[in-house]
């Protein structure tokens, strides 16, 4: 079976960058997004690609060519799944906020809703792919509801996980270390795999095309993302012993990574990780293993988490008792405010969490960032309801400078590890604060000999 019609729900941070590159990679085949939220399809579709609701290196570039070419940008979800022979489901599945499970299952309620959007609209066969992550077996209940509540027509599951990372998206899609896809065993199934699979043969290389059951795909998703996340509290929990004992986490790092069985990528110590998917996923195994009665399986994944959690408390203690153990009424400026470099995602970022904290001690923040807009601070803060939204107003102000953000503080905490924070007149930004001016270096991103210089007084994570 040839693909050439394919509709993805979801115009998110999955969605919008993975059609826009199977759009431009595929031309003979029309793919089209969409959302419910027309704000952000509005946003998808603005002339200038500046103002895509979604910043990625390199992704305006690749809109900009296949956008009313083949690519689509549409909130007319109905009409697209009409005429598409594949459907890529690419909702949010937040963890969960109320009922059973609530704080670590995933919320499949979106996923749900889209099934019988499928059921109702569908008059001809479908490929419905999941591209969202989604709890092992989530799959029966999509064709479940499918064929349950369908007009009599065939469906296929196929699970093809994301394993693209924000900040290097179109790179990861452009050249993937491998691409998942689980489906069915029987012949059906297996036509459906290879659809998918001639698609994704465009550009990817056919020996990093993958292919396995549908269950194996869906678990090897939360697996990746565990196996990663544990690296980074791996090295996380030694950077506090570097601190107590002299050794430079950076220089541990280094040691251990120059190791083949180890490598070394994702060893760098820092205020935590945040994202959108790490924490989600390892409270969705700890959930799943839980609901197997496996307590020991749950138990040893749930301690990524609690590291994760220490490590940004303990960096936001560190502040305060550095500040003689008083924070009040004092300007911290914030660098950064999005959950890595390259992004204007700020969810579960370790920013907010620190925020939080000093907040808490009624401290006044001064953010600068890049490419996060304020209102997404507010509204991180505000989700929290430690404080009125009055409050947060009051107690944390965004800047559209670094210098201005700096001026009159007392201290500065760095939180994303922006590249342009490396090239800033440090010697300028010393001048403007009070003295004894700090620097809470969370992503070790400062050269620590020009600090030094110029008086700063610097602490970073694992030195
Ligand atoms: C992750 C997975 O990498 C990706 O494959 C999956 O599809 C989605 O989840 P993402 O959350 O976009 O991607 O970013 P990632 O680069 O994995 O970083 C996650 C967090 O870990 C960030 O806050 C990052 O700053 C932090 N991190 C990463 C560290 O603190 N140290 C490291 O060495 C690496
Ligand atoms: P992700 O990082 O997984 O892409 P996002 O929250 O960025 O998550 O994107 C998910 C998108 O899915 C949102 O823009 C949301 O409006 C959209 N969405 C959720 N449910 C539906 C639905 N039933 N139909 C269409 N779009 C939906």
């Amino acid at each position: 079976m040839t693909i050439k019609n394919i509709c993805c729900i979801g115009a998110g941070y999955v969605g919008g960058p993975t059609m826009a590159v199977i759009a431009q990679k595929c031309p003979h085949i029309k793919v089209t997004v969409v959302d419910v939220n027309e704000h952000r399809i509005n946003a998808w579709n603005s002339a200038n690609v500046e103002d895509l609701p979604i910043y990625e290196p390199g992704l305006a570039e690749v809109v900009q060519e296949a956008r009313g070419r083949n690519l689509f940008f549409s909130t007319n979800v109905d009409q697209a799944i009409d005429e598409a022979e594949m459907i890529f489901i690419s909702v949010n599945t937040p963890t969960k906020t109320y009922g059973a499970g609530k704080g670590m299952a995933a919320d499949l309620k979106y996923i749900e809703l889209c099934a019988r959007q499928i059921a109702k609209v569908a008059k001809s066969d479908k490929i419905v792919v999941e591209k969202s992550t989604l709890p092992v077996r989530t799959a029966s209940a999509i064709k479940e509801i499918l064929t349950n509540t369908g007009n009599g027509v065939r469906y296929q599951i196929l699970s093809n996980p994301e394993f693209l990372a924000e900040g290097t998206a179109v790179a990861d899609l452009f050249h993937p270390d491998r691409v998942l896809i689980g489906g069915d065993t029987t012949s059906d199934g297996q036509k459906a795999v290879q659809a998918l699979v001639e698609i994704y043969a465009n550009w990817v290389p056919t020996e990093k095309i993958l292919t396995t059951n549908l269950w194996s795909s869906e678990l090897s998703k939360l697996t990746a993302n565990a196996f990663l996340a544990q690296r980074v509290s791996s090295i996380n929990a030694l950077s506090e012993l570097c601190e107590k004992t002299g050794a430079d986490v950076n220089e541990v790092a280094q040691a251990i990574g120059l190791d083949s069985r180890i490598g070394p990528k994702f060893l760098k110590a820092s205020v935590g990780f945040g994202g959108s998917c790490f924490q989600k996923d390892i409270l969705n195994l700890v959930y799943i293993a839980k609901s197997y009665g496996l307590e020991e399986v749950a138990s040893y994944w749930e301690q990524v988490i609690i590291m994760n959690d220490h490590q940004k408390r303990r960096f936001a203690k560190n502040i305060i008792s550095t500040l003689y153990n008083t924070v009040a009424s004092k300007k911290i400026a914030f660098l950064g405010w999005a959950f890595k470099k390259d992004t204007n995602d700020t969810r579960e970022s370790a920013a907010i969490y620190v925020a939080d904290d000093l907040l808490n001690e009624q401290a006044a923040i001064a953010v600068y960032d890049p490419k996060v807009k304020v209102q997404q601070m507010y509204a991180d803060l505000d989700y929290l309801e430690s404080r009125t939204a009055v409050d947060n107003q009051k107690l944390l102000t965004a800047y559209p400078n670094p210098y201005d953000a700096c001026q009159g503080a007392h201290a500065i905490a760095v939180l994303t590890e922006w590249d342009e924070f490396k090239s800033y007149d440090w010697q300028k930004i010393y001048e403007g604060m009070l003295k004894p001016a700090f620097v809470f270096d969370g992503r070790n991103v400062l050269d620590q000999k020009a600090l030094e210089q110029i008086g700063f007084v610097y602490k970073a994570i694992g030195k």
